[in-house]
């Protein structure tokens, strides 16, 4: 190797070293992660958790002044969520993503409560990141609490 070779994988290495170091102190080593979550913090995100759910359980059972705030309309045929999934049953989020046949297609949890917006409630369809899709589906997935993942099963 010549000189000048020499020289340059030497300020490679030290490039590639300043960058590393540049990137640790910039995103933090892997353990800042692993920072002890306070009590009064842990408390906010379940606190950030169970507003979404009692929204969605509003959602649920057709409290319009809640769809109203949120500017969606859910349904045109006076039936709410909660008449025909009385405390979320039968809505199985734990099975999905699967094939499901009402759609005809591989489909997500977000995609079959559209499915029942649009269907049953002749309501209108919401978007996939909307609040009150999210809320919904907090409510169906802490009104399933326990149960096992099952995803693909039909
Ligand atoms: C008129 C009755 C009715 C209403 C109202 C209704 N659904 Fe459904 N829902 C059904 C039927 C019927 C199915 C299909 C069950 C099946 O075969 O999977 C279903 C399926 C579902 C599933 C998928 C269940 C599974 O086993 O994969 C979810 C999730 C769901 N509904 C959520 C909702 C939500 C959220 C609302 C309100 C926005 C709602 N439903 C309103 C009747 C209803």
């Amino acid at each position: 190797m010549t000189r000048d070779g020499t020289l340059a994988s030497l300020l490679g290495a030290l490039t590639t070293a300043v960058a590393v170091s540049a990137i640790l102190f910039v995103v933090g080593p892997a353990s800042a992660h692993k920072t002890p979550v306070s009590r009064e913090q842990l408390k906010s995100y379940e606190d950030a958790f169970m507003d979404a759910v009692k929204k969605g359980d509003l959602l649920f059972h057709g409290d319009a002044a809640t769809a109203k705030t949120m500017g969606v309309n859910l349904s045109n045929s006076g039936m709410a969520c909660a008449m025909c999934h009385p405390h979320a049953a039968d809505t199985h989020p734990h099975t999905y993503p699967k094939f499901q046949a009402q759609i005809g297609k591989f489909s997500t949890l977000r995609d079959m409560v559209n499915w029942c917006i649009e269907k049953p409630m002749q309501g209108e369809q919401i978007e996939a990141d909307s609040e009150a899709m999210r809320d919904l589906e907090a409510y169906i997935y802490w009104s399933n609490t326990g149960s096992v993942l099952t995803p693909g099963k039909y």
